[in-house]
This record gives structure tokens, sequence and C-alpha cells, in this order.
């Protein structure tokens, strides 16, 4: 039987990051009994559905999960480990912010059964915390991580880069900083201004400028440089670990395992007994989902069926964000064979054997690759 992982989505932050698009909201007067058995009604539909299958990993995501009660993420993981076997080892993630108030409750999360943290860190510096509109300060995040490292053996911090007005050497200085606070794992994502945020509005009227795009491949060359000489080389597009310090989780999205998507917006991959694989996405809009879950007392869920080529461009797409790269026996049919010459002469990938991987320029441009690698469904 295929292992089981399953992200939870908590879709409420204390304010909204003007550079952020996803799924969340700020209400003071979150109903937490309303969530608890929302969360637990949709675990209970799918355990129904997908019997007997050995949990190895759960995600509390966000927004921002570390606001909720630990006693509620305690109750989610115990009402997992009743619905299914668990691995002995599994990984159990809770993204947090940095704030005082959550740092406080980051030693309740490891009694309830958290054993990762990843923290929104975002920037060392009180002045790019400001421009990020974060409600911690350095002083703060520092707190946190020092924290965090003493409660919890698995622990990473993300940070955003390429920021306005940033030069290579500040970034050279921040992230070597970043190194020695470092526990084995950093997330680390360039600036990217999305559509109806914030942001977009303040850089369409000039208000701040990204760095170029020539600029932009040199952070993420000098990023893979630092990193890799301080013994946390990328083993994905925008992540680094230690040997060993890889997010298991995360992973399982890479090698396209199977995972429920739980909350307001999430979604999931999953194979039935007999074999048809689904793509669930759960309903977008917070109440919306808990009403549906009340409702129905089902998974607030629309289920497509993927084909084989869906499968097999998803899969493929996946696997190329992972430094080791993939063996393409199962994605043959799916790849124009005649572009992986192309892109191997041009220095975009390596292809060996039957194993392709990007290289460094191949990753940081892989949006653009995959168009050319991936064959039209059509001729699939
Ligand atoms: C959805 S957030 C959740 C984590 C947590 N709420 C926080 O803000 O720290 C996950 C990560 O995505 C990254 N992120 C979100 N929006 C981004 C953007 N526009 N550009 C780059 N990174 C972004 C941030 O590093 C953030 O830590
Ligand atoms: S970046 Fe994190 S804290 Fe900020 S709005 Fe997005 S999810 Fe919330």
């Amino acid at each position: 039987m295929l292992p089981l992982s399953i992200y939870f989505h908590w879709p409420f932050c204390a304010s909204k990051c003007p550079y952020c698009d996803f799924n969340v909201h700020v209400n003071d007067a979150v109903d937490i009994a309303r969530w608890r058995a929302a969360y637990l009604s949709a675990l209970r539909h799918y355990a129904r559905g997908y019997v007997g299958r050995k949990v190895t990993s759960i995600f509390f995501g966000g927004g921002t999960p570390s606001l909720m009660p630990p006693d509620l993420a305690a109750d989610i993981i115990a009402e997992v480990r009743t619905l299914w076997p668990v691995d002995d080892d599994v990984e159990i993630t809770l993204e947090a912010n940095p704030t005082s108030s959550e740092r406080q409750k980051f030693a309740a999360f490891k009694q309830a059964g958290i054993n990762r943290l990843s923290l929104g860190v975002q920037a060392l510096n009180d002045a790019d915390l400001s421009f990020l509109g974060r409600a911690h300060d350095a002083g703060q995040a520092l707190a946190a991580i020092e924290t965090a490292k003493s409660v919890f053996d698995r622990f990473s911090f993300d940070l955003i880069y390429a920021r306005p007005d940033q030069s290579l050497k500040a970034w050279e200085e921040e992230l070597k900083r970043a190194a020695e606070l470092a526990a084995g794992h950093l997330s680390l994502y360039q600036l990217t201004v999305e559509r109806n945020t914030p942001f977009y509005l303040k850089h369409a009227r000039g208000e701040f400028y990204l760095p170029e795009d020539g600029m932009a491949a040199d952070f993420y060359m000098l990023t893979q440089d630092i990193l890799g000489a301080a013994g946390l080389p990328a083993y994905e597009v925008s992540n680094h670990a230690a040997p060993g310090h890889e997010s298991r989780h995360n992973l399982v999205y890479w090698h396209y395992g199977d995972y429920l998507g739980i909350g307001p917006g999430a979604h999931g991959r999953i194979t039935s007994h007999n074999k048809v694989r689904y793509a669930t996405r759960d309903h977008y809009a917070p109440e919306k989902w808990l009403q549906w879950v009340e409702e129905r007392g089902a998974g607030a869920h629309e289920m497509e069926v993927l084909s084989d080529w869906d499968q097999g461009a998803e899969g493929l797409m996946m696997g190329l964000r992972l430094y080791q790269g993939i063996n393409i026996a199962p994605f043959r049919q799916f790849i124009d064979l005649k572009a992986i010459d192309r892109l191997a002469s041009e220095g975009w990938l390596c292809y060996d054997e039957g194993h392709l991987k990007l290289t460094p320029d191949g990753m940081l441009r892989l949006n653009m690759i995959l168009p050319y690698l991936i064959k039209d469904e059509t001729d699939a």
C-alpha cells in the first residue's frame, strides 16, 4: 500500500503581508470549536476511502498555524493516529511566525506532537522586515530561532531575498549569518510580486524596483555557492539542507507521492484502491469550506481524475525541481527526447544513461524550460 502524507491548511494570519497571495484571512474571532470539528470530520471522511495507509508526514501550513491553540494540533494529530497506522518516524511540521506570543507556544506545540518547525523569518534586519510588512523585528526573529532550536530537533527557517535595493554583498553577509543560525535546513525564496497584492500596485506605481533579471540570477548563484560551502546544498529549487535534514513532507510532493489536502484551498493527490489517481481541491473560502464540511459531513472538495498524461507531466514538473534529478524511464512518453539534447548542449540540463537533472542555470529558469521538455498532450 502506498504511504500517505497529510497537509492541513490554517487560513488565518494576525495581519496580511503586502507581498503574500496565499489563501489567508485576518479574523480576530476564529471559532476554534467549529474548526476542530471540521478538520476531524474531513479526516474521518478520507479515512473511509483510504483505509490502512501508513501516514509518513503531516504538515500544518498556512496562513499562520502557530496561531492555532496547540491543543487543536494535538487533537488533529491524535485523530490521524486513531484513523491510520502512523510511521514510527513520522515527520510533523508546523509553520510558525516569530512573534513573541507565538514563540511562547513552541514547547506546547512540541507537547502536542509537532516534531519539526518551519519559521517565517524572511529577513535578518529591521529595515527589510518593515518593508516586507512583517509583524516581527530582527530581535524577535533571532529569539524565535534560538527557542525553536532548543525545543525542536528538526527546524528550518525561511528568508525572502532579491529585495529592492538589496546588494549582493548584503545578501552574502545575511546568508552567511543564516547558515550559522540554521539547524540543517533553510528555505530561500526570491521575492515575487504577485497580482492582487499591495506590492503589485506599489511596484506598478514605481514605488520600488526589483533587481533586474541578470541580477536575480547572480543572487541565485551566490546562494548556491555560499550554502554549498556551508554544508547546506540545495536539494530543490528553493530548499537547502544538510544530508538527512530534507523536509520529508515536501519530498512527497516532489516525488509525486500521495497526500491529502485538508482546509480551505488545500490541494491533494490521492490514488484510490483501484489505482485511479485523483487531484482534489478544497473549497477556497474559509466560511464556505466550514459550511460544506458541516452540511455534507464530508470533505469539502472537488475530485478530478488525472489522466496518464496529467500524471506524467505533473510528475515530471515536480521531479525536475529536485537537484538529484529523475530517472526518465516512467516519463519517456511525455518527454521530447530531441529537446533534451538541445537543452543539454545549451547548458540547462545534464542527461546521462536515462538520468535527467537540471543544472543550477536550468533550475533558475525551470518554468521556461519545462514547456520545451514536456511534449504537447496531443503528441504524447
Ligand atoms: C505561506 S507562507 C507561510 C509561513 C508564515 N505564515 C510566514 O509568513 O512566515 C510560506 C513562505 O512563502 C514565502 N513567500 C510568500 N509569499 C512570497 C512572495 N511573494 N515572494 C517570495 N516568497 C514568498 C515566505 O518566505 C513564507 O515564509
Ligand atoms: S506571508 Fe505568512 S504571515 Fe504573511 S500573510 Fe502570508 S501567510 Fe500570513
